[in-house]
């Protein structure tokens, strides 16, 4: 997925949106009459976990027999699948919770469900003393949908398979859920829980079937999938080298730089099949600051970690998440994120402000760093990365790339595709979203490269 440089949403999380099942057509469904069919928009908020889990409520949804619409006014069922990791993830869902208050008072929309991460915090409660919520759902009963919108569904039917979403050219497929780590600043563990890893051959045969069913492009998820462990002292690289056999692209996401392996690193290098790029959240450049969010390394060996991955793959993407303004960081920290941020010349990075959380260990830490502060030294921090990102994608143009089309064109004739290396690029063509057109880089931006014709048709 491409990185763009960002000041929002998680790391290669922008918000997406996903509806379901297909919109009715104009003489078709009117919500409030009776015989009408039944209707849903599942808006998703935040990380991939979320839009995959979205996936597959949209299949469930699809199984009841309700159709897609594009907004909250023609839907019967609105499902906000939420984020929690920051404030601001939180402030968006009330909005919307708002808007929805509005909309069922007119009798346009008849229920909402609150499902993901909010959904899983005791903060859900409270939003429905003020919200009008039929259904709150954590991360751990989202199956529990099923049953309310009249599915004989059971935990079989969403939890423990996990199942990506077939006949789709590219899918998530998570390997691992939950989050063992207890950094100071993150609910993440308190509302996903404690790791728990799929078996290895559970694992590939989803693979299997989906590459059979038409997958082209899988994406290995959890929230620190290189922590993953199998039977029989089974690794991470074990398991992404059995998928690098099984599917023509793959790609995995996120790690935790202390179970980032070199052998993984080299495999990256080595399989023409995987995605030559690396998302690798290092949050600081201080060890202080390392230290007080327990991230269990320091800024040399994350560096070093780097280095290995240059050395490996010399012509691969390296994006990282960062934290600007953890309680108790001062001018110095501040400066040594920003060395780090120069030296390991990310080509992008997910930069956020700080955002106290309830229950998390930071937010009670007494040493606020001043919003003016923060935001300061979020914009040198953007600057600096956008500068790196910038210098490295021009050095793109000229060469020719293989691109995989992730969305085919929407009406403007380009479509946006991503190289071997990572890189998303802009190119002129009407191939479909799956299928590979090869193409001269032009020029670049900061976050995006752009081609020129393809040479050929696509594959
Ligand atoms: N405040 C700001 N950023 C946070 N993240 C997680 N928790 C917080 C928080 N409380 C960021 C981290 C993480 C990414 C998904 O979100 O950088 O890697
Ligand atoms: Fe949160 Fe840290 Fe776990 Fe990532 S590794 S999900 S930041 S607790």
């Amino acid at each position: 997925m491409s990185s763009p440089i960002t000041s929002g949403e998680s790391g290669n999380n922008p918000p997406v949106v996903i509806s379901l099942g297909k919109k009715p057509s104009s003489s078709g469904a009117q919500p409030g009459v009776a015989d009408a069919p039944k209707t849903a928009f599942i808006k998703t908020f935040g990380c991939q976990m979320n839009v995959h889990d979205s996936d597959r409520m949209r299949r469930m949804v699809r199984d009841a027999g309700y159709a897609e619409v594009q907004s909250y006014e023609e839907a019967d069922l609105v499902v906000l699948n939420t984020c929690y990791v920051r404030e601001n993830a939180v402030d968006r869902v009330k909005g919307h919770l708002g808007e929805l208050n509005r909309l069922k008072r007119e009798g346009r929309v008849k229920k909402v469900a609150l499902t993901g991460c909010i959904g899983a915090a005791s903060e859900a409660n409270e939003l429905q003393k003020t919200y009008s919520i039929d259904l709150i759902l954590g991360t751990h009963n989202t199956y529990e949908l099923a049953k309310f919108i009249g599915l004989p569904g059971t935990e079989e039917t969403f939890t423990p398979e996990l199942k990506g979403v077939e006949g789709s050219h590219s899918t998530f497929v998570t390997i691992m859920t939950g989050c063992n780590y207890q950094c100071s600043y993150c609910v993440v563990p308190s509302v996903r829980g404690r790791m728990v890893c799929r078996p290895l051959e559970n694992v590939v045969d989803e693979v299997r079937r989906l590459v059979r069913s038409g997958t082209r492009y899988v994406t290995l998820l959890g929230q620190t999938v290189d922590a993953w462990r199998g039977a029989d002292g089974r690794r991470f690289c074990d398991l992404l080298e059995r998928i690098s056999e099984e599917a023509p692209r793959v790609w995995f996401t996120t790690s935790h730089p202390s179970n980032m392996e070199d052998r993984t690193l080299r495999l990256i290098g080595e399989r023409a099949t995987l995605v030559k790029k690396l998302h690798l959240p290092v949050q600081s450049g201080s060890d202080r600051m390392l230290k007080a969010m327990h991230r269990g390394y320091k800024a040399d060996r994350y560096q070093r970690k780097i280095e290995v991955f240059r050395e490996m793959v010399p012509d691969g993407t390296l994006s990282t998440d960062l934290i600007v303004g953890h309680p108790g960081e001062t001018e110095e920290d501040h400066e040594e994120t920003l060395k780090l941020v120069e030296d390991c010349a990310f080509d992008s990075a997910y930069v956020f402000k700080y955002s106290p959380r309830r229950g998390t260990e930071a937010a009670e830490l007494p040493e606020t760093v001043p919003e003016g502060v923060a935001q300061r030294r979020f914009v040198e921090i953007l600057r600096t990365v956008e500068k790196n990102a910038f210098r490295q994608n021009q050095s793109k143009v000229g060469g020719v790339e293989e691109i995989y089309i992730r969305h085919a064109h929407t009406g403007d004739g380009r479509a946006v595709g991503e190289t071997w290396s990572g890189h998303a690029v802009h190119v002129p063509t009407t191939a479909a979203a799956g299928s590979y057109v090869t193409a001269k880089i032009e020029s670049a931006g900061p976050h995006v490269l752009y081609a020129g014709e393809p040479s050929g048709p696509p594959r």
